[in-house]
């Protein structure tokens, strides 16, 4: 009951934003709210907090909406969140898909990592949601380059339920099977395109 209302609200909010052209510059004054942990840029530099830069904008929208409705839980988003209109939600959504994606910050210092991860999400086919670069689309997050101890909650908060998501909990049924060394190589991987 509760998911479905939280659905019917979700879309009625994001179909909205065919109807009124986002502003990015609008977008990009309200992130001043977010800049203090999410970075300059959308580039984070704080452990535990994802970059935001480049993510597709209907990604950040829907995290957004997850936070507001309490379906995603986080102590740091709550009070952010409270603070936010649906108009607002599409300013950003379209403000932080108009910036660059992080880079790999640091050379891999761990190859042979990488090679596994690499391997781990050939055999799980995760490029076959999040594309063949991992910059993600649509509801999907992009992952390249993204903070590595992040993807590991990521993929842990998914495992354990502590976070469904959306597109029908897809990530959940991905990350259940995952092994402890599956996603200490994967984030590995994916941090370092
Ligand atoms: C006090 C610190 C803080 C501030 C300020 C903040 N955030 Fe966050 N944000 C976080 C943390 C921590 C997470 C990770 C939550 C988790 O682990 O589930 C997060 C996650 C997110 C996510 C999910 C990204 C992903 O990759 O899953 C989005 C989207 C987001 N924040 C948007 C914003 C926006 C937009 C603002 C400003 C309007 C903002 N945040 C301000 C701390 C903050
Ligand atoms: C069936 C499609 C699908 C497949 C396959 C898939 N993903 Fe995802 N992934 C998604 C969707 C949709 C989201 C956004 C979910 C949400 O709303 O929280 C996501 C989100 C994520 C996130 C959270 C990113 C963030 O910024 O919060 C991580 C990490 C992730 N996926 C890693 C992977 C890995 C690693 C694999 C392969 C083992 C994989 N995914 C396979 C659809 C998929």
């Amino acid at each position: 009951m509760r998911i479905a209302l939280v659905g019917a609200l979700s879309v009625a909010i994001l179909c909205g934003s065919f109807a009124h052209a986002a502003d990015v510059a609008a977008g990009k004054e309200k992130a001043e709210l977010c800049t203090g942990c999410h970075g300059e840029a959308g580039i984070s530099q704080i452990e535990n907090i994802p970059s935001l830069a480049g993510q597709p904008d209907l990604f950040t929208q829907w995290q957004l909406v997850f936070f507001r409705s309490g379906s995603r839980k986080n102590e740091q988003m709550q009070p952010i969140v409270e603070q936010i209109s649906n108009e607002d939600i599409r300013n950003l959504g379209a403000y932080f898909a108009s910036l660059a994606p992080p880079k790999a910050s640091k050379p891999d210092d761990n190859p042979d990592l990488s090679r596994k991860g690499a391997e781990a999400a050939a055999g799980r086919r995760c490029a076959s949601c999040h594309t063949d670069t991992y910059v993600g689309t649509k509801a999907v997050a992009g992952l390249a380059g993204q903070r590595e101890e992040y993807l590991v909650k990521a993929l842990h908060d998914y495992k354990s339920g502590q976070r469904s998501g959306g597109a029908g909990a897809a990530m959940a049924e991905v990350a259940y099977p995952l092994s402890e060394e599956e996603i200490t190589a994967l984030a590995h991987y994916l941090a370092h395109l």
